[in-house]
């Protein structure tokens, strides 16, 4: 026998207003309309009359737009122009981050993860079926629970198990034109799960899974209409679903670690930073561009310093007679040191071929120096000493952002402390002025070894000191 889903429109649903009872004015269109609910109907809801029956309406008049909503204003004012398509004021975004957890996207459209846990285009704010030309309506805040409201009461006046869907309809990637989706189930489940079952060819499904509420939402789509069908209820007769009490529209939302496309900065950003490990190896023989070097001094650029002064002064020492007469008169010095300390020969020998190899065979040596002239001055010592403090405190912070953009360009680097303890061999072999105070070194090249092993940090509640 030829199977049929059959889907039914109320034509008698009145234009919703705050306050209204959906429930009641459902059960009044079926028996207007003569039309009886059965077991196994599945109702499906235009999202648009919840939030218009729940008051979730705006007036952008009456809204103030943040500074954050007017940055993203400007951003998206020329792209939305290129791609002809309209632009949304300050107000509407002000409204579309109050109602957002996180802007994935502000290009010409804006698209965010609602506070709901949605991934579409403007926070699902709509304009079109609001009256009032600056109107605008929001999602509902928990559409689940407005579904299970009102599956509940249909069930308690009818006697008739169904299910209830909270429709909306949001655009997609990847492919042009809205379709329907769900919001807010009760009843159905937002997946059936069609793993283990045999296809035509007896062959076992290891991984479909159908997003059965979106298909549900998505055919109603066909009847209700975008525009002024005024047809917000629809029910779909002939679906067979297992009836699920504790339905519930999370297990449809595709979580942000398994999503291949959604960019998780902050867990990108904190495995970066936790992942940067002092690289005293060997490196590889691959020569590293200097437009690389170049391009993450300019990242180290932006780190924070006291009054902007932006004291940190950075140069590359490539492989060459300079660096190895550098490194040659250090060693001398580093040797006397470490006769002074009592190290013997053997262990003094030992030292100085580890620096040797750490500074003479890394590709690329960079030495960081504070710029003195960058300091401000005091009449009292005390104040300069300070200011020496802060600068050093802000090429610190410069050292932090170039560790980090080698990190993110695929390089391994070290600092190394060893030009503070002879700054005046480092001044007298590379010619620098008495203003410029080497710092520090860093060894940047690329790694042999890929995995180093974490040293222990210590537990967080070591470093927070509760006073
Ligand atoms: C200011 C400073 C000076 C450092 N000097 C040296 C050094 O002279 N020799 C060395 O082997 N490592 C040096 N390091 C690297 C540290 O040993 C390393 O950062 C620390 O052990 C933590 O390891 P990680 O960077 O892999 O997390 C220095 C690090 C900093 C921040």
């Amino acid at each position: 026998m030829t199977k049929k889903i059959k889907l039914f429109g109320l034509t008698s649903i009145p234009h919703i207003k705050k306050g209204d009872d959906i429930v009641q004015i459902i059960c009044d269109s079926c028996q207007k309309e003569d039309f009886t609910l059965q077991n196994g109907d599945i109702i499906l809801i235009a999202q648009t009359i919840i939030t218009k029956s729940l008051g979730r309406i705006k007036d952008l008049k009456e809204i103030t737009p943040s500074p954050e909503a007017y940055e993203i204003y400007n951003k998206i004012k020329p792209l939305a122009k290129a791609e002809n398509i309209p632009l949304k004021s300050p107000e509407l975004i002000q409204v579309i981050l109050e109602e957002s957890k996180k802007i994935l996207k502000a290009e010409h459209v804006i698209i965010t993860e609602t506070n709901q846990g949605f991934i579409c285009a403007n926070a699902g704010i709509d304009k079109s079926n609001i009256e009032g030309e600056t109107k605008i309506g929001l999602l509902p805040k928990n559409c689940d629970l407005e579904a299970q409201k009102i599956c509940k009461r249909i069930q308690d006046i009818t006697g008739k198990k169904i299910a209830v869907i909270i429709t909306d309809s949001f655009g997609r990637p990847f492919r042009i034109g809205s379709v329907g989706v769900a919001l807010g189930t009760a009843g159905i489940s937002p997946l059936k799960d069609q793993r283990g079952k045999k296809d035509l060819y007896g062959k076992t499904l290891q991984s479909t899974i159908i997003g059965q509420v979106d298909n549900l939402a998505s055919s109603a789509q066909l009847l209700m209409g975008e525009t002024n069908e005024g047809l917000p209820i629809i029910i779909i007769r002939g679906y067979e679903f297992e009836y699920e009490k504790y339905a519930n529209i999370s297990s449809i939302i595709r979580k942000a670690e398994t999503d291949l496309f959604q960019e998780n900065y902050e867990q990108s950003f904190v495995k970066l930073l936790k992942s940067r490990r002092s690289y005293k190896l060997k490196y590889s023989k691959r020569k590293v561009d200097k437009k690389i070097i170049e391009k993450c001094i300019e990242i180290a650029n932006w780190a924070p310093s006291a009054h902007n002064a932006q004291p940190w002064r950075y140069i590359i020492l490539e492989r060459g007679i300079l660096r190895k007469k550098l490194i040659d008169k250090m060693n001398e010095k580093y040797k006397s040191d470490l006769k002074k300390d009592g190290k013997n020969k053997s262990q003094i020998k030992k030292r100085i071929q580890k620096t040797r190899i750490q500074f003479l065979d890394c590709p690329v040596l960079i030495l960081l120096c504070l710029d003195k002239h960058d300091l401000d001055k005091y009449p009292d010592k005390e104040r300069n000493k300070k200011e020496h403090i802060l600068g050093v405190q802000g090429i610190s912070a410069s050292a932090t952002y170039l560790l980090i953009s080698f990190e993110i360009m695929g390089l391994s680097a070290c600092w190394y402390c060893a030009p503070l303890f002879v700054k005046n061999i480092v001044r007298e072999v590379l010619n620098l002025p008495k203003n410029i105070e080497p710092l520090a070194f860093f060894t940047v090249g690329y790694g042999k070894k890929t995995k180093i092993k974490a040293p222990i940090r210590k537990r967080l509640k070591d470093i927070i000191l509760e006073i």
